[in-house]
């Protein structure tokens, strides 16, 4: 069979029977590398497996994979800022750093701390439907998705936000470089822009070093001189990771979960009736069609079997959680939207292992909010074109605008 290429135009639209094919005839694939100038790369289709590399150590984070998910050498990338801060982020480091790091942040990400972010969710979501209901139409992605997970992310790191759209183009625009097969103009655009939000950041902590306030950088700078604690460096790395996980990712699962719901209204419905339904919908709408299609690559630390194929120390892989998300040895029925699905804990929407989603409360939380807002709020939503527009990115599935019409309930 043809070498899986990531970058196919076919996958954007619906890469669904794509990842069937390979699932079922060669699930451990060596197919073309992620950046034309690199090696071949291996792709994992099925659940098993991809489970399987994301809890082993084995697969590392190594340093050398930005070349792989990069259109730099190694070299080049020492001395340029937007990989000296992509370096420190902890979606791309091994530990002890990632340990340390992670650790430092946990608490500030449990569900019963996230939790308390609810009414302030619930209180940014009503209102910016306020100003959409009497209109009676809108654009789901640009006028609800998107303006909703900058505003909680920077609100629970204490960060002003002057100018959210320069965040947003910024945030895309990462997202365009770590893409695969990504050129050298998105890489640039994106350090560049990285450059500016640094500079941000660097006055917003002197600010709050003079103020402190209760908030989670305030409480990470106060810690910085402990043995444990992290350093500027560090801290700048994290904001904008959680900054640009929490957006890109969440604004994607908001738009697919409301397209999903509309594309199968005996589900709209039996949600509607029964909203007790919702933390279990959400989990399979996340299932049905998952804002991350792949994880970050990754690589073998040594010769290791998978699947029953041999790799060898220094391979790529790439695991392919929208393929593992619709296999049918995990999920019965798999290309079926079951709001009643029992999922169970072991899901990979949020990755597993040691670097499973830092946010995964906080973006069911908002989900829930968001979704249950809009069935309390609105009624007879409809969609206004079913021509779908789908982000040019291979790694996150997401609809650049949704067109909705609707009566207020
Ligand atoms: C529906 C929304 C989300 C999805 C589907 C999602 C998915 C994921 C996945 C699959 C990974 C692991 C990638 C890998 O193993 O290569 C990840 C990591 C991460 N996510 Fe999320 N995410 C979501 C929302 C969020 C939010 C709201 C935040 C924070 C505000 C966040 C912060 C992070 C961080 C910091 C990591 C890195 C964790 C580590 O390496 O230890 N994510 N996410």
């Amino acid at each position: 069979m043809e070498k899986f290429n990531p970058c196919l135009d076919l996958l954007q639209q619906d890469p669904y029977p794509v990842y069937d094919e390979y699932r079922r005839l060669d699930p451990v694939h060596l197919g073309m590398p992620p950046m034309p100038q690199h090696d071949e790369s291996w792709y994992l289709f099925r659940y098993a497996d991809v489970e399987a590399v994301l809890r082993s150590r084995v697969f590392i984070n190594d340093r050398q994979k930005a070349s792989h998910t990069l259109p730099c050498t190694p070299a080049l990338l020492e001395h340029e800022p937007l990989w000296r801060v992509l370096s420190k982020w902890i979606l791309l480091s091994d530990p002890p750093a990632h340990t340390r790091i992670r650790s430092s942040v946990n608490r500030a990400f449990t569900r019963n701390a996230t939790g308390v972010l609810a009414p302030l969710i619930q209180e940014m979501v009503d209102r910016l439907l306020d100003g959409l209901v009497v209109r009676g139409e809108m654009d789901l992605v640009s006028d609800l998705a998107r303006p909703l997970p900058l505003a909680v992310i920077a609100r629970l790191l204490g960060i002003r936000i002057e100018n959210p759209e320069q965040f947003r183009v910024w945030s895309r625009s990462v997202a365009d470089a770590l893409d695969m097969g990504t050129g050298q103009e998105a890489y640039n655009r994106a350090m560049h822009l990285m450059t500016e939000i640094v500079a941000q950041l660097r006055i917003e902590f002197r600010d709050k070093r003079q103020q402190p306030e209760d908030d989670l950088v305030s409480s990470l700078l106060a810690s910085m001189d402990d043995d444990e604690g992290i350093d500027e460096d560090e801290l700048i790395s994290l904001c904008t990771l959680l900054m640009f996980a929490g957006q890109e990712t969440t604004i994607d699962a908001i738009g697919n979960s409301v397209l999903a719901l509309l594309q199968h209204p005996d589900q709209l419905q039996m949600l509607r009736d029964d909203p007790g339904l919702l933390p279990g919908a959400v989990e399979e709408l996340l299932r049905y069609n998952s804002p991350l299609q792949m994880s970050v690559i990754r690589i073998a630390a040594e010769d290791v079997e998978i699947g029953g194929r041999q790799l060898r120390k220094g391979d790529s892989v790439t695991a392919v959680l929208g393929a593992a998300n619709r296999d049918p040895d995990r999920f019965a029925d798999p290309d079926r939207l079951d709001i009643t699905r029992s999922i169970g804990a072991r899901d990979v929407v949020f990755s597993q292992g040691i670097h499973r989603c830092l946010g995964v409360h906080l973006a069911r939380l908002e989900l829930q909010i968001v979704l249950g807002t809009l069935l309390r709020r609105i009624k007879s939503l409809q969609l206004k074109s079913d021509q779908l527009q789908w982000r040019q990115n291979i790694v996150f599935r997401g609809l650049t605008s949704l067109p909705v019409s609707f009566e207020a309930s």
